[in-house]
């Protein structure tokens, strides 16, 4: 059912320094800020040769990263996204399976405009794992 990593995403309490951070300190080539009000969220994308790193700071009141960052002030590890042929179909396999799928339990569009569908982290030993439809895997 996996597909690649499609990214790992970390949280960090200040985007803009984050970005500044990988530019200045690991010559990293970054993607532009996108706003995700959907999720919470506003994104950036450490661009690399073989994966991509979400670089992820709060959105409006109710980020779902808030409280991610009220434990880990200085931001860590949020997520690992990796890629499906059919989300549909992975929804039914995990549902089938007793894994839970957040929120609605429908896909949503993320920030590469595919649906997403996120799992709980106690699931999977505590890890929060996104799942992208990449309908050309
Ligand atoms: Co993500």
């Amino acid at each position: 059912m996996l597909g690649r990593v499609n990214h790992i995403a970390l949280a960090v309490p200040d985007l803009q320094e984050a970005v500044e951070r990988y530019r200045a300190c690991l010559g990293a080539k970054i993607s532009a800020f996108q706003s995700l009000p959907d999720h919470g969220v506003t994104v950036a994308f450490v661009e690399l040769e073989n994966t991509k790193v979400e670089l992820l700071e709060p959105l409006g009141d109710s980020s779902p990263i808030a409280s991610f960052l009220e434990k880990t002030p200085n931001g860590g590890m949020h997520h690992i996204c990796y890629e499906v042929a059919d989300i549909e179909a992975a929804r039914r396999f995990l549902e089938a399976s007793g894994a839970r799928v957040l929120g609605d339990g429908k896909p949503k569009i993320g920030a590469h405009g595919n649906p997403v569908l996120f799992l709980h982290p106690k699931d999977f030993f505590g890890t929060l794992i996104e799942l992208e439809e990449i309908r050309d895997l």
